[in-house]
């Protein structure tokens, strides 16, 4: 499972890039705007961190909006991935920038009838939001083994990108599923590592080692 993570923040961008574990880098509007900078400079800062793919969203609402912004966007790195939102323009969007060779991530998908038109419109990802559906009492990780059952029967190559994840949970029931990437705010991430007993057993042993009075690198 590949992990991208979720953010605008370049200091958390770099600071977790340094583990190996970031498989690329999500933004949108709202990260965009939250962190209060400027979209390009950030686009080009993520990207000469992150080889991987970054999705940068575009905001025009027409296809031809989004194709011309969509070419823009693409045109500052060979791994942007540009986001476009599951709408009929969206779609339209996608098969053109595809058809360019352009990774395209499809976003806001909130059901199976829309992931299975983002794959037929080549979309390299598609961005299902778990935690959004789980807001309104909806199952998001239902919808999560539902696209990759339909998925499955046709072979599409289309990458399930499960979005909008709150928790660690969230990473582990896709991980079950068989969700390609997960992508994740950077203090998920973190805590995927975390576990009480490893923080005591920890504890003990350099309890004990401090005892012995040796040391490794003198
Ligand atoms: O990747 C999509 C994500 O940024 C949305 O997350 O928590 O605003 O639903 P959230």
């Amino acid at each position: 499972m590949k992990f991208f993570i979720d953010t605008a923040e370049i200091d958390d961008i770099r600071d977790l890039s340094k583990t190996g574990l970031v498989d690329g880098v999500t933004t949108n509007p709202s990260l965009i705007a939250k962190s209060g900078r400027d979209f390009i400079e950030v686009l080009d800062e993520i990207c000469a961190i992150v080889s991987g793919p970054v999705s940068a969203e575009v905001t025009a609402t027409d296809a031809d909006g989004m194709i011309s912004e969509g070419l823009k966007l693409a045109a500052r790195a060979k791994n942007i991935a540009v986001k476009v939102p599951l709408t009929m323009d969206g779609l339209r969007a996608c098969r053109t920038l595809a058809d360019d060779g352009i990774m395209v991530n499809v976003t806001l998908c909130f059901s199976t009838a829309q992931a299975l038109l983002a794959a037929k419109a080549g979309a390299a990802f598609i961005s299902p939001f778990v935690g959004r559906l789980d807001d309104i009492g909806q199952s998001g990780m239902q919808l999560i083994e539902e696209i990759r059952e339909v998925y499955d029967n046709y072979d599409f190559s289309t990458e399930i990108l499960v979005a909008s994840i709150r928790h660690t949970m969230h990473v582990v029931e896709a991980a079950l599923i068989g969700a390609d990437v997960a992508t994740m705010p950077p203090d998920v991430l973190r805590k995927l590592a975390q576990h009480p007993l490893t923080d005591k057993g920890l504890a003990a042993f350099l309890q004990d080692w401090e005892k012995t009075g040796q040391v490794i690198l003198s």
